[in-house]
């Protein structure tokens, strides 16, 4: 395995209007996404384009929502998790688990619409890392 691209920062917000509103207004964002949810992860989600990667907004989104513990702990939101890429999300997870890293579940379709698998925070340093497999038209 190689680690790829890093696609995104995932931030955790109480409101994904207000997050919106500080990428545009201070950081001067202009190509920000339509807000979506996505139930079986438990967010609604929103991303926000960089020149060389994106913001990925995750707001809670029903009662198991694994972004309300988080918010509990932090409740003005804060960085959540990153993205890397990786051309193969099986033999990803395969190598990670085979390193003595936990994977957190199987690999499931991501907010790109693409699978995804994050590795335990406890066994990267204390960053929750998200891999994804690399779109197929995007680059
Ligand atoms: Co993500």
């Amino acid at each position: 395995m190689l680690i790829g691209r890093l696609n995104h920062v995932g931030i955790a917000t109480p409101s994904i209007e207000r997050s919106v509103a500080l990428y545009r207004d201070l950081l001067g964002a202009t190509r920000i996404h339509e807000p979506f949810d996505l139930p079986p992860q438990g967010v609604r989600v929103c991303f926000v384009d960089t020149p060389n990667s994106q913001i990925e907004l995750l707001e809670p989104f029903g009662e198991d929502s694994p972004i309300l513990k988080f918010l509990e702990k932090n409740p003005a939101g804060g960085q959540h998790h990153i993205c890397f890429e990786v051309a193969d999300i099986h033999e990803a997870k395969a190598e990670m688990e085979a390193k003595g890293a936990r994977v957190l579940g199987e690999p499931r379709i991501g907010a790109h619409g693409t699978p995804v698998i994050f590795v335990h925070p406890r066994d990267m340093g204390g960053v929750l890392v998200e891999l994804m497999e690399t779109p197929r038209e995007a680059h």
